[in-house]
């Protein structure tokens, strides 16, 4: 199964971390939207899409993107890194790709260091920030190994 992994981490590369995680498992074209946006995934069968979470979303280079591909009957799967590390953030860009005919493979979500005081100067954020030192960390690349073992072994 031809693999594709486009993504998005323009703030500290912690996405890529775990991208490269998922090009490695699966031998896969890398591809960071900054470096493009002329992509053309005719010849690929499994997609993973993944982005950093920037004020609850990720990435709105991601959507315009998929807004133009064909994902018909394409395998797909999400992936993000955050202050919180939680999944959710990963549906708004799944239903789109659904709506678009792809077939979800899952989605997968881990932390992501950030540092509050670069971005705001709400204090709520400034624990969050210190709980996410060190992410991702060596049991998060673990995870994502097995989230993309289960992908690759559930096609
Ligand atoms: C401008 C900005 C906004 C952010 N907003 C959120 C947020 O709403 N929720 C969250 O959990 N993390 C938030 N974060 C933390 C990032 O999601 C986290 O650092 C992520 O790992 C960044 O990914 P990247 O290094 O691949 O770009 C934000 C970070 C930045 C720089």
């Amino acid at each position: 199964m031809k693999t594709l992994i486009i993504y998005c981490s323009d703030y500290k590369n912690n996405t890529e971390e775990i991208a490269r995680i998922f090009a490695e498992k699966t031998d896969s074209k890398l591809i960071n939207i900054r470096d493009t946006d002329d992509i053309d995934i005719e010849n690929y069968s499994l997609i993973g899409f993944g982005s950093g979470v920037y004020r609850e979303n990720l990435s709105p280079k991601l959507f315009r993107l998929v807004d133009k591909l064909n994902l018909r009957d394409k395998n797909v799967f999400v992936f993000s890194t955050s202050g919180v590390g939680m999944k959710f953030y990963n549906n708004k860009l799944m239903k789109l790709l659904e709506s678009k005919g792809a077939i979800n493979k899952g989605s997968f979500a881990c932390k992501g260091s950030f540092v509050a005081r670069e971005f705001t100067n709400n204090k709520i954020f400034d624990m969050m920030g210190r709980l996410s030192q060190g992410h991702p960390d060596e049991k998060d690349l673990k995870e994502a190994e097995r989230f993309i073992e289960r992908v690759v072994d559930s096609h």
